[in-house]
């Protein structure tokens, strides 16, 4: 017997249906993120210093991805993203620098729950080059795909958390200036990956050096404007709880911030971008769908 339910409404971007927009309750349409605890569930440790909630890739995934696509992320660190990936059946490909770091999240990703059988390849490799880039397009292929249908990107920020001593790793450059010129590299390979019309989020924090607050995340979001890419989002998110050693020595940090007049950080950023697709389509307003989508 024919059903007589409509069929979903979709964008090109993401699963959700937007006929029964009401019905996703848990995903974040507001810029103020918070998040009780760290999503624990699997391989998701989080004993590696630096590394995200699990729940901002998965928000990320869930918004702008369809089961099946392929999400890149060119700061893997512990594969968090990949795990995530496979938790929700996307592919994944991660670059790292350090390689024992690639080693041991490769390892983590592999024990992550796979249910969709999907592909998550750790690269080990320098972002920031146009070799890098050309080994991710080759995984592209690999999956019959040209572009990424998702960038997550979560740099270093700046030398806040040394990750090694290689050169080559944003966290050893010398100044913040050295910093944003290494991280527009990386931007640029990523914008090359990104398919037309698709996301990349890009999660900041800010930093303090010499006395001032250093607005780090609007220089990095800057940076990936002035590439073209569309500003969708700037995301708070609570980051209470998250610090190694800040957490316990809270009260220190109050007295210090009394003494010298400075504020505590407590929240990073999730930067939303789009890059433009050659032809938009426009969305129905809520309550009035129609056959079109995005
Ligand atoms: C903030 S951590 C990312 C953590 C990751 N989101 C996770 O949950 O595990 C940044 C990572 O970028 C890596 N990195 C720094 N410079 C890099 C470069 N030029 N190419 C590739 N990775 C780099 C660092 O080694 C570090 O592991």
């Amino acid at each position: 017997m024919p059903s007589s339910l409509p069929p979903p409404l979709q964008t090109s971007f993401s699963d959700i249906d937007l006929r029964r927009w009401r019905d996703y309750p848990d995903i974040i349409t507001d810029s103020l993120w918070l998040f009780p605890s760290r999503d624990k569930t699997g391989p998701h440790i989080g004993d590696y210093w630096g590394n995200f909630v699990p729940q901002i890739p998965n928000q990320i995934i869930r918004r702008f991805t369809k089961r099946g696509e392929v999400v890149v992320d060119l700061f893997a660190g512990m594969g968090t993203t990949l795990i995530e990936c496979r938790h929700l059946g996307r592919h994944g490909v991660g670059v790292e620098l350090v390689a024992s770091v690639a080693a041991e999240a490769a390892a983590r990703i592999g024990t992550a729950v796979n249910s969709d059988g999907v592909t998550a390849v750790m690269l080990i490799g320098d972002s920031r080059l146009a070799a890098t880039t050309a080994r991710v397009r080759d995984q592209l292929a690999a999956l019959g795909r040209t572009h990424a249908d998702c960038l997550i990107l979560h740099p270093p920020y700046h030398d806040i958390i040394r990750f090694g001593d290689d050169a080559a790793n944003l966290s050893n450059q010398p100044t913040v200036d050295d910093f944003l010129r290494e991280f527009a590299c990386v931007v640029d390979q990523a914008v090359a990956l990104l398919a037309p019309g698709r996301f990349l989020a890009l999660v900041i924090g800010d930093a303090y050096a010499k006395g001032e607050w250093l607005p780090l995340g609007f220089y990095c979001m800057e940076v990936c404007r002035r590439r073209g890419l569309l500003l969708k989002g700037v995301n708070i998110k609570d980051i209470q709880g998250n610090e190694k050693g800040k957490g316990r020595r809270g009260p220190l940090w109050r007295y210090r911030a009394l003494s010298q007049g400075f504020y505590v950080f407590k929240h990073e950023y999730i930067f939303v971008f789009r890059k433009a697709a050659s032809k938009q389509r426009r969305l129905p307003e809520a309550g009035a769908p129609r056959s079109g989508t995005d």
